[in-house]
């Protein structure tokens, strides 16, 4: 396994893969590797000839009070693992050489990026756009992984790629769990004791939901909305952001379900804000 650190380094390897006619798996973090991380990494050495990992802690895409100091880095470790699951190379740029003195362009998702976690973190996703598409130029690749948990970033960046033709195919792959529900993420090392127990609310809720429209055929979002918050709200520490029932595809806001739905939540648990979403099938 290799480490690149340069733009230019990266380059090279990616136009000589292009030349051979090699297909490229991307699976893009910001580090601190989890199982989640682990199945993207699976599925890419699956599909492709090279695996490239990127580990870039993406300064744009934190706002300001947001966690960029403290998410965790452990670069040693991440090696470990990315080498045992058979990574080909690690891509880990410094901040300079990806935001070099004088950077001025950034890519927006318009509409997408302003609902959701948009709401609640004014840029993020315009980082999160800038950096992919920095990370799909440098890197060509044929395929790019990404966890569903973050569902909302998911598809706005399937909506960049479509919308500047980018030559990526996009590949949504499903949310790991603990065993009690968690779904797990770099984000979980924030929690206390007592809020990693009760950080399964979450899914709990989201249980509750998909009870609801499974079982008990219930098409009414704000009824619900209502009984998630109800369940979320038992728990001490948590605090909604937002609890959300839309569709899929828009990510626009349902009043009454009706075929495929996208159920979401950000939560705080203590200081930590956690997401998690189920994508449910409701009658047509
Ligand atoms: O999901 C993440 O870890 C980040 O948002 C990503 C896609 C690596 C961009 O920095």
């Amino acid at each position: 396994m290799k480490i690149i650190k340069t733009v230019s380094q990266m380059r090279k390897l990616s136009l000589k893969w292009i030349r051979q006619g090699k297909s490229v798996g991307l699976i893009s973090t910001m580090g601190a590797l989890h199982k989640g991380h682990r199945s993207l990494i699976k599925q890419s050495r699956e599909e492709n000839d090279i695996s490239v990992l990127s580990i870039f802690v993406n300064p744009v895409q934190f706002g300001q009070g947001e966690d960029y100091k403290k998410y965790p880095r452990c670069l040693q470790k991440d090696k470990r693992l990315a080498e045992k699951e058979g990574v080909e190379i690690i891509f880990a740029p410094s901040v300079e050489e990806m935001y070099p003195q004088g950077y001025l362009t950034f890519v927006n998702v318009e509409n997408l990026s302003s609902v959701l976690c948009g709401n609640s973190r004014a840029g993020h996703f315009k980082g999160v756009c800038t950096v992919v598409n920095k990370l799909f130029n440098i890197i060509k690749p044929t395929r790019a992984y990404f966890g569903q948990k973050d569902y909302q970033q998911l598809k706005i960046i399937e909506r960049m790629t479509k919308d500047l033709n980018l030559n990526v195919a996009v590949i949504m792959m499903p949310i790991v769990r603990e065993e009690n529900g968690l779904a797990i993420s770099s984000r979980n090392s924030y929690l206390s004791g007592e809020e990693r127990r009760q950080a399964p609310v979450l899914f709990n809720a989201l249980k509750k939901a998909e009870e609801m429209i499974r079982v008990k055929k219930e098409t009414d979002s704000a009824y619900i909305i209502n009984q998630m918050e109800h369940k979320v709200r038992s728990q001490s520490k948590a605090k909604i952001d937002y609890i959300k029932i839309c569709e899929p595809e828009s990510l626009k806001e349902i009043e009454k379900i009706s075929g495929e739905v996208l159920v979401l939540l950000a939560v705080w648990i203590g200081k930590t804000r956690l997401i998690d979403n189920f994508l449910i099938k409701g009658d047509e």
